[in-house]
């Protein structure tokens, strides 16, 4: 079986539904449930006993200690982090701790895990560390892409708490022999992502009727990748990746912030068209900058491509699509995280499971 850690946030529920629609292999997923985890996610695997949902966290090396023990893992795929640039301008401490002091903790309990495996299980295991493009800094609009070799200048306290967590998972490798992998991906977008990031937070406030917040003069660009894809090139990386190599992944698909929104607002005219008949445009709002602001973010994805022979299915035209009609369908969904009761429906649904 494999652990994921994080797989009741956005991209870790992906990750463990699509693991478990193309795989008997269990999957144990410890998640803390912080305001970002949210197992009604994970509804569809209710009952399902190749899911073993443990809450807790990733620092509490007893409890990893214990788990790994009890159900021998074949692979960790480390994806629980505190995830959002603007909450890491605001609170910057949480991000230290979860993604710097409680990753090095959960390194270590690995450690001490994969010292004692037999030789043979040694050799297969996988250190999988999920990590973002931001660590690499910003780009002016005509530099080329980041490549694996691009130095880190982290910005924010989010990139800057996950360049320490690369780091040390690249120096478990370097000096104790772990083997890990660590993968660096662009924007994702896709179903069950929390409406505090760009996407969908527009869908949910156009369809609201709430205004459409852009930053600055909206120009930033980002490239984005429809979270499906990013999963597949997990799997792709897990099967395959040469052991302490650092895949870059992206969707070859850079866009101004103001591109993206007006793109939401257009196929929202067209799908769910508003009470008045006017267009979703109408609820754009350009807002104060978020400070240190990076301009650009792109990937070159060269390297998965040529050595692992990954690359994305989705075009950002197909992608939104699937993206706005989730949302459109899953209304509850939405206002059950809005309103909080996302919170409560955990207590009655997976409390009463054995
Ligand atoms: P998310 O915020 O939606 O989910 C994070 C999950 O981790 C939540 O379920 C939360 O409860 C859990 N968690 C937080 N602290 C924990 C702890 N101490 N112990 C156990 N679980 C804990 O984040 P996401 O967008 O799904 O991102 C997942 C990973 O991918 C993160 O490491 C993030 O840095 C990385 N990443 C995200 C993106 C993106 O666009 N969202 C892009 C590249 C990389
Ligand atoms: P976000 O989804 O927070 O991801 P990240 O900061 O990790 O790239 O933001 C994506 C881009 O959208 C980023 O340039 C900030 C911008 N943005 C807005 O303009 N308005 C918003 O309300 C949000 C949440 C983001």
């Amino acid at each position: 079986m494999i652990l994921v850690t994080g797989g009741a946030g956005f991209i870790g529920s992906n990750f463990v539904l699509d693991w478990l629609a193309q795989s008997d292999e269990a999957v144990i997923n410890l998640d803390l449930l912080t305001y970002a985890g949210n197992l009604e996610n994970l509804t569809s695997l209710l009952g399902d006993t190749r899911h073993i949902f443990v809450q807790g966290n990733i620092g509490d090396s007893t409890l990893i200690a214990s788990l790994l023990q009890q159900h021998q893992p074949r692979a960790i795929i480390n994806f629980a982090a505190e995830s959002h640039v603007d909450r890491s301008i605001h609170g910057p401490a949480d991000f230290i701790q979860t993604n710097i002091v409680s990753t090095f903790h959960l390194l270590e309990a690995v450690r001490t895990y994969w010292d004692n495996l037999h030789v043979d299980a040694q050799t297969t295991f996988r250190f999988l560390h999920v990590s973002t493009d931001e660590v690499y800094g910003s780009l002016t609009k005509n530099e080329p892409a980041f490549t694996e070799a691009h130095p880190y200048q982290p910005n924010s306290p989010y990139s800057a708490s996950k360049a320490a967590s690369d780091h040390l998972v690249r120096a478990y490798h370097h000096t104790y022999g772990l083997p890990v992998l660590t993968t660096n991906c662009s924007n994702n977008y896709g179903p069950h992502h929390f409406p505090e990031k760009l996407i969908p937070l527009m869908i949910v406030n156009a369809l609201a009727g709430k205004p459409l917040p852009v930053y600055g003069d909206g120009q930033q660009i980002r490239d984005w990748l429809y979270v499906k894809d990013h999963c597949s090139a997990i799997r792709r990386v897990l099967d395959a990746g040469t052991v302490g190599e650092v895949y870059n992944i992206g969707g070859w698909n850079e866009k101004p912030n103001i591109e993206i929104v007006r793109i939401i607002c257009t196929l929202l005219d067209q799908l769910h068209t508003r009470a008045d008949g006017k267009s979703y445009n109408e609820q754009i709002t350009y807002v104060t900058d978020r400070p240190g602001h990076d301009r650009r973010y792109a990937i070159d994805a060269s390297k998965i491509a040529r050595e692992l022979g990954w690359k994305p299915i989705e075009t950002f035209d197909s992608g939104i699509r699937k993206t706005i009609a989730w949302y459109l369908a899953n209304q509850d969904w939405v206002s059950n995280v809005t309103s909080g009761a996302y919170k409560n429906w955990i207590e009655q649904h997976y409390k009463a499971q054995p």
